[in-house]
């Protein structure tokens, strides 16, 4: 596998099944992201889906979410590519701060600056989203990161 033939790109409708086994796998939830509106960049590997990260909410406050490695390829620097492209991506639309609840990759998280956070203190927007109502455990960790200047009266949008 050579790094630089991977391409990453925006996920079109007749990319999610494959979206979904990728999650599956990595036992994250998957049956919403339709319902749920969830919007991905994939990284493709000879035309194979081989890591995906989504978001959920196009509004100040957008929920990081179904972020996933193939196992083959895990720890090449591939969901960090996928990371700074949704922040790119993110950089020209209005979200100032990103929200994630996670199991399993809060130490992951820390390093890219996400900070924990307490739950309750999520705005509305993302305590509604179904991953942070009833999906994720209430134990999972809720991290937050401003990605932009919060605009004066959106704290809580
Ligand atoms: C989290 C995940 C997407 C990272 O993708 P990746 O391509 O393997 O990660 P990168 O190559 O960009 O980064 C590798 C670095 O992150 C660290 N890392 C990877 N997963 C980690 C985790 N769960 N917790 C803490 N650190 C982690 C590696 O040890 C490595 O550290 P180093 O750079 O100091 O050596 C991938 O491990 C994965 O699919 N995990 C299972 C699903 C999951 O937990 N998703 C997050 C919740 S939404």
């Amino acid at each position: 596998m050579i790094l630089s033939d991977i391409e990453y790109k925006k996920a079109t409708s007749g990319d999610i099944p494959m979206v979904q086994k990728l999650l599956m796998a990595n036992r994250l939830p998957y049956q919403d992201v339709v319902t749920s509106g969830v919007s991905f960049i994939i990284a493709l590997s000879d035309g194979h889906i081989i890591g995906c990260i989504g978001i959920e909410g196009k509004d100040n406050h957008a929920l990081l979410r179904s972020f996933a490695v193939d196992e083959r390829y895990k720890n090449k620097g591939i969901g960090s590519k996928l990371y700074q492209r949704l922040l790119a991506q993110l950089s020209e639309e209005k979200t100032e701060m990103l929200h994630l609840l996670t199991t399993t990759a809060d130490g992951y998280f820390k390093k890219k600056g996400f900070v924990r956070c307490d739950r309750t203190t999520a705005p509305e927007s993302i305590k509604s989203t179904k991953e942070f109502s009833s999906i994720c455990p209430s134990d999972s960790i809720y991290m937050t990161l401003c990605i932009k200047p919060i605009s004066p009266g959106n704290s809580s949008a």
